[in-house]
């Protein structure tokens, strides 16, 4: 695939590597220097992969609706407009796929927790509680990770009376914990990323998979549809 990227920090240059690594051809790279030519640079890529900052999302995902190219959006922090992000992509006829965190192992994750949750509901004795750490320069807090872990134990627990504590420190690529506490004992499930190579990864399958698609998807179903073919295969 021809690739354009959005943003060129740790996220992008990790990106690079994988993408150049599995035989992709890097096109344009969008930073705050030429992201005003986007409209320009962008005709010609297969896709774009967007790992910037939340208030240029909603442009980027313009310029590509615009110019036809489907665009993987990994930016975290911009659940505000994501009502505002669809309509543009249904009016355009764009295609999007979108996941606050592209490890195949924190979304299987996702479905643990999913699992777990649904086995405390309706027991008040245990309270449930999310923790994350990530590298001291992240932005947005509570993570997209947890805030995607919230949504999915309020659902399964059937209230959102569930903290969320922040730690911003070092270099931690990404630490989630899922607890439920009791006065007996304590439940914890953690997800420990120990580099940004699976986000990478899950960007680019992301990327291949949303080729040929129109419409706004979550990461979630790309997944479903790789943990298919993967059981399908002998
Ligand atoms: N979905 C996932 O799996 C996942 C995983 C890890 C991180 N993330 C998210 O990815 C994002 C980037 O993380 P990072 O650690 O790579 O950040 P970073 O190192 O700070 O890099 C941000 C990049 O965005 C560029 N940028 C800023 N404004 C821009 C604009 N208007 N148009 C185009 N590019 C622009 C910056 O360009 P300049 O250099 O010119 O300033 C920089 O290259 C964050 O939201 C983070 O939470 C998501």
């Amino acid at each position: 695939m021809k690739l354009a990227l959005f943003g060129h920090g740790v996220m992008g240059r990790v990106l690079e590597a994988h993408a150049r690594a599995a035989g992709h051809e890097i096109g344009a790279v969008l930073t705050t220097r030429n992201a005003a030519e986007a409209a320009r640079l962008l005709p010609g890529h297969d896709a774009a992969i967007d790992f910037s900052v939340p208030g240029a999302v909603a442009a980027h995902v313009e310029a590509c609706a615009s110019a036809g190219v489907p665009l993987v959006e990994g930016t975290t922090g911009w659940q505000g407009s994501e009502a505002a992000v669809r309509r543009l992509v249904e009016e355009r006829g764009g295609a999007l796929v979108y996941g606050p965190n592209f490890s195949i192992g924190v979304n299987l994750f996702y479905r643990v927790a999913a699992a777990a949750a649904a086995l405390f509901r309706g027991l008040e004795a245990y309270d449930p509680f999310l923790e994350e750490a990530h590298h001291a320069r992240k932005r947005d807090a509570p993570s997209g990770t947890a805030l995607a872990l919230r949504a999915i134990l309020a659902r399964e627990l059937g209230h959102d009376e569930i903290p969320v504590t922040s730690l911003r420190v070092g270099h931690i690529p990404g630490t989630h914990r899922v607890g439920f506490d009791s006065a007996a004992d304590q439940i914890l499930l953690v997800h420990t990323a120990r580099s940004r190579d699976g986000f990478a990864a899950g960007a680019l399958l992301a990327a291949r998979w949303i080729t040929g698609r129109r419409g706004m998807y979550a990461f979630a179903e790309v997944l479903d549809d790789i943990l298919a073919t993967e059981r399908r295969t002998p």
